[in-house]
């Protein structure tokens, strides 16, 4: 067994605080607070597990993307939209506060599009992506007036000036549209979440003309109206010059257009994807500072090249919620299992698992955890915590150090659990998909509820 000689009550592990939400704290007696709540009265009141959503850390987080963004492109004399993309989490709740803190929001499917608009958010104020979408899905984006459908291929191009000439949009004002564009720079935390190398489902690519004959198709049709080019390299990057090299490509095929059309791109999307810490060796990107360095990339690409600088869009989501949100789950069975060495690892199984975070059986995604209740013993086991799925890959963290006297009914907090959890949650093994909590001030609100076994059953007509 790993650990250390037993020190009696520790003092509470310092909260690493680039990992956890803003307003997370520790008492005196080691139990986590969230916005001035303890985690013992949360579960209490709202049951576990359940995501736990600091709002006042999502507003500083949409705040500070588009106060980065206009001030950094405000000064090469560049517009700004930042789209939350609401893959990440979205509720009507946090749409609202996204728009509240100036964002627009990013959609990719009809039921998506149907949160953001009961949210509120104008039409205008969103845009609808996806590499398939349905007839029915653009047929309603048309309808909502979004202020931009992003095509994904050639044959979505005449499907959608299809059917907004079904809708009657031929003469008057157009749809306006994006075209995709895959630049072949591959960047991001996995295999499966990088999305601008060749070989993949979305947009059209750079090479051999394809992404300027899409351009070109799409100035042919009288019903849409070419807004731009977009581009989204991946997700949970890290590396800044990644997103600056897929700017230069992007405003060269701007040029490239302009020379072959006299057409000039009013804006340019270059994506989400920037990193948050998840472990504490994690480092986050630095919006600010990214803003900046890609501000200036953008303004000596457009001098150098001779053209007006374009209006430019972002689409970030985890780095928006991610670091927002805690799960809060409670401590079953505690098991030691003796390894094929002799060594001890203690399983922790969770009231949850793969079904509200698919992120490491997927991705292979690191997290971190901390009793949440008490301090715990100084002396530590290695641990792993798992959930209560049947299946043995159905693991949270593969190997973390937690207090020896770790103990069923304990409070485990696992944070970073913002992006692609609950949005990715499932009712694998019939299990009920936790609510989120939204905590402010010493006040705390369901924005969605727990899942009930009513909910499953009327699902299943027999
Ligand atoms: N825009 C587009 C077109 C995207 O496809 C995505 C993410 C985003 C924006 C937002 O990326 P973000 O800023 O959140 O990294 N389920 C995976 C991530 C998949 C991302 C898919 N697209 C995960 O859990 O890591």
């Amino acid at each position: 067994m790993s650990g250390h000689p037993a020190a009696g009550a520790a003092a509470a592990r310092p909260l690493e605080q680039h990992v956890w939400p803003t307003t997370a704290a520790l008492t005196t007696d080691g139990e986590l607070t969230l916005a001035g709540l303890t985690a013992t009265d949360l579960a209490r009141d709202f049951g576990t597990p359940a995501f736990v959503l600091d709002e006042q850390h999502f507003r500083d987080r949409a705040r500070l993307f588009r106060d980065s963004f206009s001030e950094a492109f405000g000064s090469v004399g560049a517009e700004v939209d930042v789209y939350y993309a609401g893959k990440s989490f979205l509720s009507v709740a946090v749409a609202r506060w996204a728009r509240e803190e100036g964002l627009r929001v990013d959609t990719c499917t009809g039921g998506e599009l149907a949160v953001a608009l009961r949210a509120g958010v104008p039409g205008a104020e969103i845009g609808l992506h996806g590499n398939n979408k349905s007839d029915d899905e653009i047929t309603r984006a048309i309808e909502a007036e979004v202020g931009r459908i992003v095509v994904d291929s050639f044959a979505e191009i005449d499907r959608v000036a299809e059917l907004a000439r079904a809708a009657g949009r031929d003469g008057g004002a157009r749809v306006p549209v994006m075209v995709r564009v895959t630049t072949g720079i591959h960047a991001g935390g996995h295999e499966f979440i990088s999305t601008a190398h060749e070989d993949q489902k979305f947009g059209v690519s750079l090479t051999g003309g394809q992404a300027l004959a899409a351009l070109q198709a799409v100035l042919e049709h009288p019903e849409l109206e070419l807004l731009g080019a977009h581009t989204h390299i991946g997700s949970q990057i890290q590396d800044a010059a990644a997103f600056e090299a897929n700017a230069r490509k992007m405003l060269a095929l701007r040029a490239e257009l302009q020379a072959a059309t006299g057409y000039l791109l009013p804006e340019l999307d270059l994506g989400g994807g920037y990193g948050i810490a998840y472990v504490p060796s994690d480092v986050p990107i630095d919006v600010p500072a990214l803003a900046r360095d890609l501000a200036d990339v953008v303004g000596s690409v457009c001098a150098e090249l001779g053209t007006t600088v374009p209006r430019i869009s972002i689409e970030p989501g985890r780095s928006v919620v991610g670091s927002t949100t805690v799960t809060l789950y409670t401590v079953g069975v505690v098991k030691p299992v003796t390894l094929e060495d002799g060594s001890v690892r203690t399983y922790v199984s969770v009231d949850g698992g793969m079904s509200d975070n698919i992120r490491p059986a997927l991705y292979e995604a690191e997290y971190t955890a901390r009793l949440a209740n008490r301090t715990g013993s100084a002396e530590t086991v290695a641990a792993r915590v798992v959930g209560k799925h049947c299946e043995s890959g159905d693991i949270v963290i593969s190997d973390i150090e937690l207090p020896a006297d770790v103990a069923r009914g304990d409070l485990l907090a696992v944070p970073a659990t913002g992006a692609y959890g609950r949005s990715m949650a499932s009712n694998y093994n019939h299990v009920l998909r936790p609510p989120v909590v939204a905590v402010a001030d010493g006040a705390a609100r369901v924005i969605v509820r727990r899942e009930t076994e009513d909910d499953l059953l009327s699902l299943d007509v027999g």
